[in-house]
């Protein structure tokens, strides 16, 4: 099975440099074995989760189609006063169903390394039912990159590496255990509840 690997950007500038890292590592992951795609909620943004919202946006529609088709997800979010960005928090409340049995990577900019950016984007995904890698990739656009935007801290690229490539590799194995789990008659699995 290809793992599909959706990265979700969710700066809202248009120069960012969490989106340009997400697109560095969902490369490493296409080198990993997985099918990518990059959603970007700066070039595709959601309206404000409603209840009446769903269904009637393209936006929505285009967003949905790829969601539905993802088996794991990179999300990239600048430090948004501690927090992740409020584009890339409306985007799991509209799509928070979708993400059981799904692992997620977490890109962080940050001049102050993005530590709670992280744990609330866990303890988020967490409440969805989706798995989480143990770390993440945290950057600072200053010291990381060069006026050609390139990443110059070997350290990071070598992170980069093996983040890439342990969400490929171990979001492949919570995957196909969740739909042996899915599909199976085995009760005692959290994957029941997800039985049509
Ligand atoms: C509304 C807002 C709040 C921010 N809050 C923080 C913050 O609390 N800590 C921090 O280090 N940077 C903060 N920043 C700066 C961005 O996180 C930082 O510039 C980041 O590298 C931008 O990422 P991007 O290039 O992907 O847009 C904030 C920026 C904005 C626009």
């Amino acid at each position: 099975m290809t793992l599909k690997v959706l990265g979700v950007g969710s700066s809202m500038r248009k120069g960012s440099y969490s989106t340009e890292t997400l697109r560095i590592a969902l490369e490493k992951a296409s080198q990993n074995g997985s099918e990518t795609k990059l959603l970007s909620l700066y070039d595709n943004p959601l309206p404000f989760y409603h209840e009446r919202s769903r269904g009637n946006n393209s936006n929505i529609d285009l967003a949905t189609e790829m969601v539905k088709g993802s088996d794991a997800f990179i999300l990239a979010t600048p430090d948004y006063h501690g927090s992740m960005s409020g584009s890339l928090k409306n985007f799991l409340d509209h799509f928070w169903s979708d993400f059981a049995g799904k692992t997620f990577g977490y890109i962080c900019a940050s001049h102050e390394k993005g530590l709670t950016v992280m744990d609330h984007m866990r303890t988020a995904i967490r409440q969805c039912y989706g798995w989480s890698l143990p770390y993440g990739i945290s950057i600072n656009s200053t010291q990381d990159f060069n006026s050609n935007r390139e990443i110059t801290n070997s350290r990071l690229l070598m992170r980069l590496n093996s983040f890439s490539r342990d969400l490929v590799i171990y979001g492949s194995l919570i995957h196909e255990q969740f739909k042996k789990d899915l599909n199976s008659n085995i009760n005692n699995s959290f994957a029941a509840h997800y039985r049509k």
